[in-house]
C-alpha cells in the first residue's frame, strides 16, 4: 500500500483502537462508520483493531479500497516458539496491510527499545506490511528541552538500518507522550514545529525526494473539534487517533475534517 499512500495528496486518517472493540463491536463500528465516511483515495483511512478483531475488520472493509487495516504491534521473528506474539508474516496473511511500530505504550508500558523498533520495522518491510513508526517525547523530556533530540534518536535508530528505498515505505507518527489519552493536545504550531524538525531530519538522513514522500501523522488527543486545525498545520500529513476513533460518528467527523 505504500506506493498507493505516497500518491495521496489527501491526509492519512488513522484510528488506533488499542485494547478495545471485540469482533462484534468491530462489525457494528464498520456498519455505522462506512456509510458515513465518504469513499476516498486508496489507503486514506487506516484502522488498527486489536488482533482478535483483525479478521472481522478486514472482512467488513473488503469493498472499500480507501480503508486499510493494520495491527498494533508485531514481533520481529517470522515464526517460532514466542507464545503470545504475532509475527509480521502472520499479520499479513490475516489481511493486515500495515503495523504500528514503537507506539509510546509499547515503549513505556512494555519496555520496547529503539533497537526493538528497528527490528520490527525490518520485519514488517520483509513481510510486505507498511510500518507506521511512532515517535514522541515525554513531558519531562519536553520540559528539559530535549524533545527534538529524543525524536531524532528514535528516528535514527530505525533509519540507520534502512536503504532509502525502504525508508520511502514508512509512515511516521509524531505522538508526544504527554498528549496521548490526556486530553492535552499539542497546539497546531507545536505539532507543526516538530513535524518540520522531523522532515528536515528525514532530508538529512534519506535525501529530499524520499523525505518528501514520507507522510508524518500527528497523534495525541485528536478529536473532531481540533482535527481540522491540526490537519491544516504545515507538514502535518494526517492524524493517528486513539480514543476518538472508537465511536463511528466521532471518527467519521475527523475523517470529514481531512
Ligand atoms: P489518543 O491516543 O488519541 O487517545 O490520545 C492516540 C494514540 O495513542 O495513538
Amino acid at each position: 500500500m505504500s506506493g498507493e499512500t505516497r500518491a495521496l495528496k489527501r491526509p492519512v486518517l488513522a484510528g488506533n483502537w488499542k485494547m478495545h472493540q471485540s469482533p462484534d463491536e468491530t462489525r457494528r463500528f464498520f456498519d455505522a462508520f462506512l456509510p458515513m465516511a465518504e469513499a476516498a483515495d486508496t489507503g486514506s483511512i487506516l484502522i488498527f483493531p486489536p488482533a482478535v478483531s483483525l479478521a472481522t475488520a478486514v472482512q467488513a472493509t473488503r469493498d472499500r479500497r480507501d480503508v486499510l487495516i493494520g495491527v498494533q504491534n508485531v514481533y520481529w521473528e517470522p515464526e517460532g516458539a514466542f507464545t503470545g506474539e504475532i509475527s509480521a508474516p502472520l499479520a499479513a496473511a490475516a489481511g493486515a496491510r500495515l503495523a504500528l511500530v514503537g507506539h509510546s505504550e509499547r515503549r513505556h508500558v512494555f519496555g520496547e527499545t529503539d533497537p526493538d523498533t528497528a527490528r520490527k520495522v525490518q520485519a514488517c518491510l520483509a513481510a510486505g506490511l507498511t510500518p507506521v513508526l511512532c515517535v514522541g517525547e515525554t513531558l519531562d523530556e519536553r520540559e528539559a528541552g530535549s524533545a527534538a533530540t529524543v525524536v531524532k534518536r528514535q528516528l535514527s535508530a530505525v533509519l540507520d538500518t534502512l536503504s532509502s528505498a525502504d525508508a520511502r515505505r514508512l509512515l511516521i507518527a509524531y505522538e508526544p507522550v504527554w498528549a496521548i489519552g490526556t486530553g492535552r493536545t499539542a497546539s497546531p504550531s507545536d505539532a507543526s514545529e516538530m513535524h518540520l524538525e522531523i522532515r528536515s531530519f528525514l532530508v538529512e538522513s534519506t535525501g529530499r525526494e524520499t523525505a518528501d514522500a514520507i507522510p508524518i501523522l500527528y497523534g495525541g488527543s485528536v478529536k473532531p473539534e481540533n482535527a481540522a486545525e491540526l490537519l491544516s498545520a504545515p507538514d502535518v500529513n494526517g492524524v493517528l487517533v486513539g480514543g476518538a476513533s472508537l465511536q463511528p460518528d466521532s471518527f467519521a467527523a475527523i475523517c470529514a475534517a481531512g
